[in-house]
């Protein structure tokens, strides 16, 4: 089964809203390689990804394909589901996505979006097997697009994921000076501490060349780099598709590999040249997951003036807050505040519906 229809067709109520691929990728791996998905999740537990080009054959990159850049790929479709709903379109031109790997994070995308508009998909990777087995990939699901390895002249969306902890600050270096060509990037990774305060530095550091999309509901300096606030990170949780947890595929995997299913820590970054469209006066960003004490609770909120907590009443919101403490807690909120004490919080969502596409500038 090609991998990605697996990924879609577990995720119920987002494959209602895309055309699901049909076709049955070049080397379809009828169970993965067990010894390479091993070796794999030890050289990224330990951090050895910097040291060397780790796929070995083509057969570590079918493996990794069917199965870690699957839950890469749910991280995407949880920031694409966000773009789209704030009215994100993909700009016109060519999609370069670096560090590519197996190639997941561009298929997500053109997945959600489709590939109308996009003039060309490149895949660059410091390994050339990676490079090869993303284009062939992805030759074979959008038959009609021109896939390259490479580079573009100049990228209409740049995407980068999962390659952060990977980078010598050299290798950083000449990667940002090469997005900042790009009409817009997307950023995915884990949402690790490390990982996040690395992504808030890349942040810092593209901010006055673009408008920053998501998830930052302002245009300041980071409210996280504030004296006080050390000890947190901007991260988020993707859902994983609900059929996943009852496919005998992924418990194999979680149970061979000793990976958690359901936790998907995301920290990512949205830059465009187009301006975003405006939100609503007391937009909050949540950061994490709210604590839940007996009769109250605190969300971690960023928000145009700076991080800070709000504190949620049982007392005053007995529906909202067992919502809360049942892990239902949005991400984008409309909270009418006082002393940091919320007085009403509204998803985003219901608060705005979505809109039409930014303009290019
Ligand atoms: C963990 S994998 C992620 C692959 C893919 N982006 C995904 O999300 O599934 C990291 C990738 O970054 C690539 N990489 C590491 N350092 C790189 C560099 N300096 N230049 C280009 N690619 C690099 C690795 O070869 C590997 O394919």
């Amino acid at each position: 089964m090609d991998q990605d229809k697996r990924r879609n067709r577990a995720a119920a109520p987002l494959s209602e809203r895309r055309a699901l691929p049909t076709e049955q990728p070049p080397s379809p791996p009828a169970e993965p390689d067990a010894a390479a998905l091993a070796r794999l999740r030890a050289v990224f537990l330990e951090g050895r990804g910097a040291d060397r080009d780790y796929w070995e054959t083509e057969a570590d990159l079918a493996a990794y394909d069917a199965t870690f850049a699957q839950r890469i790929g749910w991280k995407w479709d949880h920031v694409l589901g966000e773009l789209e709903h704030r009215g994100w379109r993909l700009p016109p031109g060519p999609v370069l996505d670096w560090g590519c790997g197996s190639g997941v994070a561009a298929r997500a995308v053109l997945d959600w979006f489709g590939t109308g508009g996009v003039n060309g998909l490149y895949y660059w990777d410091r390994s050339p097997l990676a490079r090869r087995f993303a284009v062939a990939r992805a030759r074979h699901k959008y038959p009609g697009l021109t896939v390259l390895e490479g580079w573009p002249p100049e990228p209409g969306l740049a995407l980068v994921s999962h390659v952060l902890t990977e980078l010598r600050p050299a290798d950083l270096e000449a990667l940002l000076a090469g997005l900042a060509r790009a009409m817009a990037v997307i950023w995915v990774e884990p949402g690790t501490y490390e990982v996040s305060r690395a992504l808030i530095r890349v942040r810092e550091g593209l901010r006055g060349v673009f408008h920053l999309v998501a998830p930052c509901p302002h245009a300041e300096v980071c409210g996280l780099l504030a004296p006080g606030l050390e000890t947190h990170w901007c991260h988020h949780f993707a859902a994983p598709p609900p059929g996943v947890f009852g496919d005998p595929f992924w418990g194999r995997f979680a149970r061979d590999l000793g990976v958690d299913l359901r936790s998907l820590p995301v920290s990512y970054l949205v830059l465009d040249r187009r301006p975003p469209a405006p939100l609503p006066p007391g937009t909050v960003r949540v950061l994490g997951r709210p604590r839940v004490y007996k009769a109250h609770a605190l969300a971690l909120a960023c928000s145009a003036a700076g991080v800070a907590e709000g504190e949620l009443h049982r007392r005053e919101h007995p529906a909202l807050f067992r919502r809360w403490a049942a892990g239902d807690c949005p991400g984008w909120q409309v909270w009418e505040q006082q002393a940091g004490r919320i007085l009403r919080a509204t998803p985003l969502s219901a608060a705005t519906p979505p809109t039409a596409p930014a303009t290019p500038t």
